[in-house]
């Protein structure tokens, strides 16, 4: 039977993908080089899309409220930092859409207010990663039977359904991973 938690940790590994290709542009800002628009584009696109309505979607609206009613606690229990995590997140989404509305490819300074601010996003989402990986998903696994699992699974792909549209899930997905092959 499919796994609730086996799925949020594949989708962390298409997110790092987006993490590694953010980094790897941050470096290219540090060292006074131009960015693609078109990557940088994409990227927030990604963001917005896959990690957003689709990955967090999935986690505060259907796998922490499960968690919630197995007794893990919402406000000063593990899910309350998980949630923190995300907000903290978003605001570092919004400056970084800010941010990359001033990139001007010949301008080398323009793009260090994006940089920065990618930068403290990804390390804090491969953190929160972490996190949910080595603590959370372990609880997750331990109170929930694996029957429960799969209609969790079920839940997340009718969110998907609702959020993203038939099939764009997939989409998203493998076209992190192309461009996460490309140069930044
Ligand atoms: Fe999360």
């Amino acid at each position: 039977m499919a796994s609730a938690t086996k799925l949020l940790k594949e989708e962390h590994r298409s997110i790092r993908a987006a993490l590694d290709f953010a980094e790897r542009m941050t470096s290219r800002i540090e060292r006074g080089e131009e960015i693609s628009l078109e990557g940088l584009a994409r990227l927030m696109e990604f963001i917005h899309l896959f990690v957003e309505q689709c990955h967090h979607a999935k986690e505060e609206k259907i796998f922490f409220p499960a968690l919630e009613s197995k007794g893990v606690g919402t406000s000063d229990g593990p899910l309350g930092v998980m949630l923190a995590d995300h907000e903290r997140g978003r605001d570092l989404i919004r400056t970084m859409n800010e941010a990359a509305e001033e990139y001007q490819p010949g301008l080398a300074k323009s793009g260090e207010h994006w940089a920065r601010a990618a930068w403290d996003y990804s390390g804090l989402m491969q953190e929160h990663f972490g996190k949910e990986e080595e603590i959370l998903f372990r609880m997750a696994d331990s109170v929930l039977s694996p029957e429960e699992q799969g209609v969790i699974v079920t839940d997340f792909q009718r969110l998907d359904e609702e959020n993203l549209g038939p099939g764009k899930h997939e989409e998203l997905r493998a076209r992190m991973i192309e461009l996460a092959s490309q140069r930044t």
